[in-house]
């Protein structure tokens, strides 16, 4: 059975519109609801926990109780960091789930075939994220000051979902509460006590939306998949996602 936790708990500050951007519409639907739409699409995926704001838990279990076609779905309250969010989360989700996945609620442009990815390889490897390679050059720069350049070749974008052996990962949330260990996400709890997380090639349109520009793009996204594009750039577009997946599929896993 598979679990999946969405941390939805954040503020969106950098988002500027004064309250939770997951209840941010495009196109008439909100980010959340679309992404709980995009995993209740897999049958393989049995539960949705949803992990909110305290003050907000009682209207979302509200409003999404009359949603049609979701998988079964928990609303429980978060905490002050992603990490702390997705703890209470899985502390609340099936213990029955041998395959638990952690979802940022505001990535809605997940695919089915990504869920199934990470799911086949979490089952696989224990441990398993959804990335992109990097398509920027990186630096470390410190005061200001360009220390390294790190091999572009190496460097992944990392997103979610990020699937886990349930025991794996509540061993690594338990492992960071005693000793106070933040890591930025999920698979860097279960990197920091030396498991290996395998990696799964992910779609460059799979974006968390954060600022007030990525919702022109999700946008833009979401009318494209449903055939709003003109059909010559959707041809070029639709070539060049083939001809990426084809050329990266040697470097997945
Ligand atoms: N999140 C959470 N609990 C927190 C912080 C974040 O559940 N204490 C969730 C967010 O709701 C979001 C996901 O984690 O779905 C990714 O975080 P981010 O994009 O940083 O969202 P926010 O924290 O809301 O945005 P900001 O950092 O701009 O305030
Ligand atoms: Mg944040």
């Amino acid at each position: 059975m598979v679990s999946v936790i969405f941390p939805a708990a954040g503020q969106g500050k950098r988002m500027h519109a004064g309250f939770n951007k997951v209840f941010l519409e495009i196109i008439g639907e909100s980010i959340l609801l679309r992404t709980l739409r995009r995993f209740s699409e897999v049958p393989a995926v049995q539960e949705l926990v949803v992990v909110t704001g305290t003050d907000e838990v009682a209207a979302v279990r509200r409003r999404l109780s009359h949603v049609p076609g979701l998988k079964p779905l928990k609303v429980v309250a978060g905490g002050s960091e992603r990490q702390y969010s997705v703890w209470n989360g899985l502390r609340q989700a099936d213990p029955q789930a041998d395959i638990v996945l952690v979802h940022d609620a505001a990535r809605p442009l997940v695919t089915p075939k990504t869920i199934e990815a990470v799911i086949a390889a979490a089952q696989e490897h224990g441990a398993a994220v959804a990335a992109v390679p990097a398509k920027n050059t990186v630096k470390i720069v410190k005061d200001g000051i360009v220390t390294e350049t790190p091999d572009r070749s190496t460097l992944w974008s990392v997103q979610t979902p990020q699937g886990f052996h349930r025991d794996i990962l509540v061993a690594a949330n338990e492992k960071a509460e005693q000793e106070g260990f933040l890591g930025t996400d999920d698979a860097s709890l279960v990197e920091h006590y030396g498991m290996p997380v395998h990696v799964v090639m992910d779609s460059y349109r799979n974006i968390k939306i954060t600022t007030p520009e990525d919702l022109i793009i999700a946008e833009a996204f979401l009318r494209h998949e449903n055939g709003g594009v003109r059909g010559s750039l959707r041809k070029v577009a639709k070539r060049a996602g083939a001809h990426l997946s084809g050329h990266c599929q040697g470097k997945d896993g």
